[in-house]
């Protein structure tokens, strides 16, 4: 089923003082199926979180329209409501002056669930996210990782259709984070709902996302399955290989390959080559054992996201 679909999306912003106009998202044409972790991946400004707002119904797009369950995020956004939630990283959550149950509760009684119902999912995710022994504790005094927790629990009281996490884990350690990943993807498996995630890390959309788009300077650029965008990143054929002492001078005889890298150390040598083509590898190989030396290690070097995000995009995730 179809959760989400934007078609041409665009949003303008002015900026009040420069008066300098902003694209934050150009003609964004999008369909996301249910059931999935759709993720939205790019460099700050690229424009996630923009698409967000819109797509919860918190921003009015420029031109151009976006659908959420099928109902108009412009006309129908009190439609679309009561089936989503959205969870922000590094959100200031609820009202630090209330402890964990009293402000899931309140949030819980603006969602309009009956107050027994309610207690019992509060206390129910209390206790499956490690939260019991702070739940008495007020807001304002908890570590980021447990705020973000209480967050993600207050994100679910609802029980959304669509689940939208807004950097869920930008600022926690790594504890915290593997948590929620852990829990995100449990929950997709056990409802089949859906969630729309957006990241900055690429681990992070890799681990989690059955779909990634690739978004920059208000664009999609890209949109695949982590394993073909990452086979986007580099045509070279690359190899790894370690052996016992051996001359490297024999591969500049193989026609095709080329040493990028050698070391010599401690009996060994270790080295990396680019092949024009795969079945260059097996020459390569018959040829270290005819010089009567043995492999210790041989590995094919996969591309990383990381290298498909910088073709795509032109430049890495992180630099400025
Ligand atoms: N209310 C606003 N007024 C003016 N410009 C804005 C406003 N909101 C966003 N922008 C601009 O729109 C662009 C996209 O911003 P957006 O917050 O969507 O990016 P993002 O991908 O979420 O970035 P980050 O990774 O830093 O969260 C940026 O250039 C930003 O400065
Ligand atoms: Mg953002």
């Amino acid at each position: 089923m179809l959760v989400i679909e934007t078609i041409n999306l665009s949003r303008i912003f002015i900026n009040k003082k420069t008066k300098k106009r902003i694209e934050a998202l150009k003609n964004v044409s999008l369909q996301i199926q249910g059931g999935q972790i759709f993720g939205i991946l790019g460099r700050n400004g690229a424009g996630k979180t923009t698409l967000i707002r819109i797509l919860t119904t918190l921003l009015l797009p420029t031109s151009g329209s976006a659908y959420v369950l099928g109902y108009n995020v412009e006309n129908e956004y009190y439609k679309i409501r009561p089936y989503i939630n959205l969870v922000s990283g590094g959100e200031n959550p609820g009202y630090g002056v209330l402890n964990i149950k009293e402000n899931l509760f309140f949030f819980s009684q603006l969602y309009g669930i009956p107050r027994k119902l309610a207690k019992e999912k509060i206390n129910k995710y209390i206790k499956e996210f490690g939260l019991e022994e702070r739940a008495y504790n007020l807001v304002n005094t908890l570590s980021t990782g447990e705020k973000q927790r209480m967050q993600l629990i207050r994100g679910l009281l609802n029980d959304p259709e669509i689940l939208f996490l807004d950097e869920p884990t930008v600022g926690l350690d790594v504890e915290s984070s593997r948590f929620i990943r852990q829990f995100i993807k449990k929950w997709i498996e056990e409802t089949g709902k859906s969630i729309i995630l957006t990241t900055h890390y690429l681990a992070e959309a890799e681990e989690l996302c059955n779909l990634i788009a690739i978004i920059d300077s208000g664009r999609i650029l890209a949109l695949d399955t982590p394993s073909r965008l990452k086979a986007m990143g580099s045509k070279e054929i690359l190899y790894e290989i370690e052996t016992t002492p051996l001359s490297l001078e024999f591969l500049k005889n193989i026609r095709g390959v080329s040493i990028i890298q050698d070391k010599y150390l401690d009996g060994k040598v270790s080295f990396k080559i680019s092949l024009e083509n795969e079945s260059l590898i097996s020459n390569v190989i018959n040829k270290i054992s005819e010089l009567g030396s043995n492999i210790i290690y041989l590995r094919k070097k996969e591309t990383s996201l990381e290298d498909a995000f910088i073709n795509i995009v032109g430049r890495s995730i992180e630099d400025d």
